[in-house]
């Protein structure tokens, strides 16, 4: 019996990809390209929606790393998705200074509004829920992040409310034709 894993190949890169990967290469000296490895992740993420095995291969053997040092950075920033995620990311911050102004209760509200598990993705596949680290903007908690671009602050209840509200109906507006 054949017990050995499948060998993983390298993402193969879209042409504009592999002109985004080269202009952030250009960035820096020809012997630092792997200064450019976290521009590179973001870049695979915003064109396939998540950065997976495959992808962090393609990443490594274009910018000459070993694999597990992509890795190391993928995993290290929450803001690269290690598996698919919805439409929608909802990162809600629940790093201490949010906690004392109800990070938690944010969370367990848009949890419930959307009847996931923190970490978890609704069965439409619009929205994934996750708890989020510190974003620099303790004053404004609640603090929540979509998609990894856009903070929202002071987040009651009600305008948790009104996020998933207007992200359902802009992901529905887009999508009729
Ligand atoms: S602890 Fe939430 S933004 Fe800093």
């Amino acid at each position: 019996m054949n017990t050995s894993a499948p060998v993983l190949a390298p993402m193969a890169l879209s042409e504009s990809t592999a002109q985004r990967f080269a202009k952030e290469v250009a960035k820096y000296p020809a012997d630092q390209s792997q200064s450019a490895v976290m521009a590179c992740l973001s870049i695979l993420q915003q064109e396939t929606g998540w950065v997976s095995p495959e992808g962090e291969l393609a990443v490594a053997h274009y910018l000459g790393m070993p694999v597990m040092a992509v890795r190391e950075v993928s995993s290290f920033y929450n803001m690269y998705n290690l598996k698919p995620v919805g439409q929608f990311k909802i990162n809600v911050c629940t790093n201490l200074p949010c906690q004392l102004r109800d990070g938690a209760k944010a969370l367990a509200h848009v949890c419930e509004r959307l009847g996931v598990e923190s970490g978890g993705t609704t069965a439409d596949g619009m929205f994934t829920v996750q708890p989020g680290e510190c974003m620099g903007a303790c004053a404004d908690a609640p603090v929540v992040l979509v998609n990894d671009r856009n903070m929202c602050s002071f987040m009651s209840h009600e305008k948790l409310d009104q996020l998933i509200d207007g992200l359902r109906l802009a992901a529905i507006e887009k999508a009729t034709p």
